[in-house]
């Protein structure tokens, strides 16, 4: 498949690694290529800059948000929250048309220091701007629970034993988006767990500071939430 990843941070790294060695075209999306692969720092994640990973792993291609969404049959959102709507406007309606949308980013601001806040809760989310932002599109909102190496290996953990979730009106699009989820990832049909609408990503992304505690209560992002019935 033709495959968009918005967003060159780990989360964009490690999907693209992940979907080339299935043999999958894989853009990734950016503002601007040339700055990306110009970039020398350190993310505060402390992942390197962008230029020697795409080296490794060259059969990835970059270019504009605005192409790589022209390019792909569907497309992964791995951006910074705050950038999020920014990529999907300067990715452009008309390159996205009814295309599914995954959308993985989160809300979070960090311009206050850590922990992080959310600067949308309650009473909507970022899954819903997104929808609200291209209508047409079909968005589903998973994996933003998970670590990414977690989002891409389940059988890190208890077997594959946990869950991952989805939220998203369009029900086909959700068993789509579910079925990539296993033949790409590895995701037992048994963990996938479908909330309801999009207004169920709401409580996906206020997961999130329970997430941050436990990240930071146990030092490690390898850790999941297994619903048991
Ligand atoms: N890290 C994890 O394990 C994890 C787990 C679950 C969910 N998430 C979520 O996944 C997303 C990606 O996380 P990450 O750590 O890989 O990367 P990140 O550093 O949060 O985001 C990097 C990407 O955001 C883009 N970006 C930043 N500001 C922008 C703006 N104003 N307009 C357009 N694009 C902008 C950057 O564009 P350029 O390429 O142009 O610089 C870059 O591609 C986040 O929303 C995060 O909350 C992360």
């Amino acid at each position: 498949m033709n495959i968009a990843i918005f967003g060159t941070g780990s989360v964009g790294r490690t999907l693209a690694e992940k979907l080339v060695t299935q043999g999958h075209s894989v853009t990734v999306g950016t503002r601007n290529p040339a700055e990306t692969l110009a970039r020398t720092d350190t993310d505060m994640m402390g992942n390197g800059p962008f230029a020697p990973w795409h080296a490794a792993n060259s059969s990835v291609q970059l270019d504009t948000f605005a192409n790589a969404a022209a390019a792909s049959e569907v497309i992964l959102l791995a951006t910074n929250g705050l950038g999020t709507l920014p990529s999907i406007e300067a990715a452009g309606i008309e390159n996205i048309g009814s295309k599914i949308i995954i959308d993985i980013s989160n809300p979070l601001d960090f311009s206050k220091g850590m922990p992080p806040t959310l600067f949308v809760s309650n009473d909507d989310s970022l899954g819903e701007q997104v929808q609200r932002a291209v209508p047409n599109a079909r968005v589903v909102k998973s994996l933003n629970t998970l670590w990414g190496g977690l989002m891409v290996a389940p059988e890190l953990l208890a077997d594959g034993n946990h869950s991952v979730f989805v939220s998203g009106n369009d029900t086909d699009a959700k068993a789509t988006v579910s079925s990539y989820l296993t033949n790409w990832f590895g995701w037992k049909p048994s963990s996938i767990v479908d909330l309801g609408d999009i207004t169920t990503a709401r409580g996906t992304e206020m997961y999130l500071p329970l997430w941050l505690r436990l990240f930071g209560a146990t030092g490690s992002g390898l850790l999941n939430i297994h619903v048991v019935r």
